[in-house]
């Protein structure tokens, strides 16, 4: 069919943008860093998850959100009934950014510069699977789509246009979910982060 064609060609074109990627020397961190993490799902994904940039694990691993970060969002896509196979996750920065503390690698927040650098990679992906919805979480990944400063407090809970005219949607880090000083906050935030990803589904409907 039309489709399957669209999706060898597209499968072909991503591969070959994901072994262009684990060799990019666009910003300083590809060099402490151990791979590239790029992102991962089906080509023709309907709907995609941008985060930040991988953690210790994912930089291990080679792959996006598999660490804290990565089992508290599997928690909240079950929750919401969304199939993690079936969606596009990727990060706004594919290169782990860490400050060495004796054995421990600190996570460090990427900068504007490096934010920049790594758009090219998601627009890539976005050009190439074409998702019906992007959904932003947290701030740098805003940052990335919208290419500007987002407030997510102000954006978050309704449909969104980046500026390619696709659909999107903000909301926070799940690591965010994980930083909560108690249990009820903890609950809470966790049922609102749940109902994003719930809304965001339904508007593909
Ligand atoms: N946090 C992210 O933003 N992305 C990952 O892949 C893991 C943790």
């Amino acid at each position: 069919t039309a489709r399957d064609t669209v999706g060898g060609n597209g499968v072909i074109a991503w591969d070959a943008l994901r072994e262009e990627a684990a060799g990019c020397t666009r910003c300083p961190l590809y060099k402490p860093a151990t791979q590239t993490v790029f992102g991962e799902g089906p080509v023709d994904a309907p709907l995609m998850f941008v985060g930040e940039q991988p953690g210790d694990q994912e930089d291990i691993a080679g792959r996006p959100f598999v660490g804290p970060a990565g089992q508290v969002f599997d928690r909240a896509l079950a929750a919401a009934g969304v199939d993690r196979s079936r969606v596009y996750v990727t990060n706004a920065v594919k290169h782990f950014k860490y400050e060495q503390r004796g054995k421990r690698r600190i996570h460090a927040k990427p900068g504007a510069g490096e934010i920049e650098a790594c758009r090219w990679w998601v627009d890539q992906e976005r050009m190439l699977v074409r998702p019906k919805m992007t959904v932003a979480l947290g701030a740098t990944a805003a940052r990335s789509l919208f290419g500007r400063v987002v407030t997510i407090g102000r954006e978050r809970g309704r449909e969104l246009r980046l500026p390619d005219g696709g659909a999107a949607w903000i909301t926070v880090h799940p690591s965010y979910l994980l930083r909560l000083p108690d249990q009820a906050m903890a609950d809470e935030e966790f049922g609102r982060f749940v109902e994003d990803l719930r809304q965001a589904h339904a508007l593909l409907a």
